[in-house]
């Protein structure tokens, strides 16, 4: 995949724009009906300058917005033109490959098993304890141009396959390396410390220690976001509320991998400590769920874990209906969801979550921003946002869900810059 320097003002019209513009006055994640509320504009333009967004409009584009010298305009021919997808949770920067596990699941073994038995995750953490910073850098960027290349903008990155403070902060040197140098800085990677994967069987006393180095994670990288994978053969509610309490402490936002298999009653306490996100829930009780669907924390779904692992799926519907804020991602990782690609997931949250095709695409986009606190300026299509921009092969957004695994947009541009599409429209813009 190329990329090329789109020209500093620049502007999409003859669009079919799938806004998701905030309301006034409205804040944070959306719930309710405002989930199926698109904002669009049937025939519209949004101009750019740089990264950012600068005006959105119906109609023909307004003289000042193409007057800035130097304008290159771009007819999207009245097809659907939406904010990239934010991907807000990804185990994305990896070593090695799970290729022997998926023939053994194949074969009926189960995934907590063969966690339990030192391999799954634990096969992953050895491969990265044995990779240089630089080749889990290159890695991860290689698995970020797959996503970019389906749409993805702003995303997540998790550590948690070190389980060491060495390997731990290697792991967010590469993040954080990838973040900082190109094509990192196409749009925002958002660092999450995930510690708390698991416990090394060579280690009783990595919990102790993995809270422990929280200050030394805040001091290099700032008060990233914290996370725990609450399950058996991993961390127990009482180990995760310890971590979630110092992690508070220093101020990192917190968010939980809850339910994934069992329901261990550690979503309660999650609610009741602030946390910004719940992720997977598939075992939830309705209690649980409903509890969460009231409180201001994200409901994170997974849609990719189900179809890669057993087909379970959690009760997003029931979520949405009972009042919460969804989120989806792909939670790309080598164990349980090897999938890279947004479109699929939103396909996915349409047949296996209950989610309708809005639904889906608002928990894509601007919910998924505000699961990473970016809503702000990603995840929508309106003044000030960034110019991370989507042109679909048509000019119907339902198709998105509709086709699966080939679904993709034709064009896709992050910060302004030019990463995927046709030939003609490159020169267009070149
Ligand atoms: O969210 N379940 C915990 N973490 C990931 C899987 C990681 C792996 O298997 O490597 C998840 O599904």
């Amino acid at each position: 995949m190329t990329s090329t320097a789109a020209p500093h003002a620049w502007l999409i019209e003859n669009a079919r724009l799938l806004t998701l513009a905030p309301k006034a006055g409205e804040h944070g994640a959306r719930r309710g009906a405002r989930l199926r509320d698109l904002s669009i504009i049937a025939r519209g333009w949004v101009a750019c300058e740089g990264d950012r967004i600068v005006a959105v409009g119906e109609g023909e584009p307004s003289d000042r917005s193409s007057a800035a010298a130097g304008t290159r305009r771009i007819n999207a021919l009245g097809k659907v033109v939406m904010p990239a997808f934010v991907d807000c949770h990804t185990h994305a920067c990896w070593a090695g490959n799970r290729y022997d596990e998926y023939s053994m699941r194949l074969a009926g073994r189960e995934y907590l098993d063969i966690l339990a038995a030192g391999g799954g995750i634990m096969s992953t953490v050895r491969a990265v304890r044995e990779s240089s910073t630089e080749a889990l850098a290159a890695t991860l960027t290689q698995h970020l141009q797959r996503m970019r290349s389906k749409g993805t903008g702003a995303i997540e990155v998790k550590s948690g396959y070190g389980l060491s403070e060495a390997a731990e902060l290697k792991m967010l040197d590469a993040i954080s390396m990838v973040a900082n140098g190109a094509p990192g800085t196409l749009a925002p990677i958002i660092p999450t410390f995930l510690g708390a994967h698991a416990i090394p069987a060579d280690n009783e006393r990595w919990p102790e220690q993995c809270i422990a180095m929280l200050p030394t994670v805040v001091a290099r990288f700032g008060a990233v976001q914290c996370d725990a994978f609450c399950e058996r053969s991993a961390w127990t509610p009482q180990q995760c509320q310890e971590l979630f309490k110092a992690a508070r402490a220093l101020g990192m936002p917190c968010t939980a991998h809850v339910d994934q298999f069992n329901a261990l009653g550690f979503l309660t306490q999650a609610l009741t400590l602030g946390v910004r996100s719940v992720a997977h829930l598939e075992a939830t009780t309705q209690a649980e769920l409903a509890a969460a669907a009231v409180s201001n924390t994200i409901g994170i779904f997974l849609p990719g874990s189900g179809m890669h692992l057993d087909l379970r799926f959690a009760p997003a519907r029931r979520f949405i209906a009972q009042g919460g804020a969804p989120a989806i991602a792909t939670n790309c990782n080598p164990g349980s969801s090897p999938v890279y690609s947004m479109p699929l997931i939103v396909a996915l949250a349409t047949r296996f979550l209950g989610l309708t095709h809005e639904e889906s695409i608002t928990a894509a986009t601007f919910n998924a921003a505000a699961a990473l606190g970016l809503d702000a300026e990603c995840g929508a299509i309106c003044e000030g946002y960034r110019s991370d921009l989507l042109i679909l092969p048509t000019d119907d957004e339902r198709a998105l869900a509709y086709e699966y695994g080939s679904a993709e947009p034709e064009t896709v541009i992050l910060g302004g810059q030019f990463v995927v599409g046709s030939d003609s429209l490159r020169s267009t813009l070149a």
